[in-house]
């Protein structure tokens, strides 16, 4: 059945029945390869995006349960965000995989707390998995762009086509 999605602040219409999980539909039907799946259970957050501002479990989040809520994904970020350019200035990623989904969580909490705590951070990234262990240069990344960043708002909505080459943050992209 047809579907329209409020993608990165565009209605996108979409044939997929309404238990198919957002991150299928992203990734499969629209080619937004930027975010990733990781364990398809909950697991690890590489498959984050935003619903209304909130980081969601796309691999878990069935397109019907999105109605009308707006959807933010990596591609939404537009590349400039501050959160990506924290995310280069402490060239954060190693392989690269995890990071769109440690971006859209760490974009998440800054938007609802702009100074947040060690133990802010340790909450809001507990879900967030890293399997190169680059963990502490997340931490430095958004303590970073906490304290160079503009204020956080909800990211560019105005991009024309996805940036489709892994996290859109660093020269050292993930992969599909
Ligand atoms: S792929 Fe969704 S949480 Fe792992
Ligand atoms: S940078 Fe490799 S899994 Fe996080």
């Amino acid at each position: 059945m047809a579907v329209t999605l409020d993608i990165n602040g565009k209605p996108t219409s979409v044939q997929a029945s309404p238990d198919t999980p957002l991150l299928w539909v992203l990734r499969d039907e629209l080619g937004m390869t930027g975010t990733k799946f990781g364990c398809g259970m909950a697991q690890c957050g590489a498959c984050t995006v935003h619903l209304d501002g909130q980081a969601i479990r796309s691999c878990v989040t069935p397109i019907e349960a999105v109605g009308t809520a707006k959807i933010t994904t990596i591609e939404g970020l537009g590349g400039q965000h501050p959160v990506q350019q924290a995310w280069v200035r402490h060239d954060v990623p190693q392989c690269g995989y995890c990071q769109s989904g440690q971006i859209m969580s760490a974009c998440a909490l800054l938007a609802q707390k702009a100074k947040p705590s060690d133990e802010d951070i340790d909450n809001a990234m507990a879900g967030n998995i890293c399997r190169c262990g680059a963990y502490q240069r997340i931490r430095a990344a958004i303590k970073d762009a906490a304290d160079t960043g503009p204020p956080m708002g909800e990211p560019h909505a105005d991009l024309d086509e996805a940036i489709v080459a892994g996290s859109g943050a660093t020269h050292r992209g993930a992969g599909r």
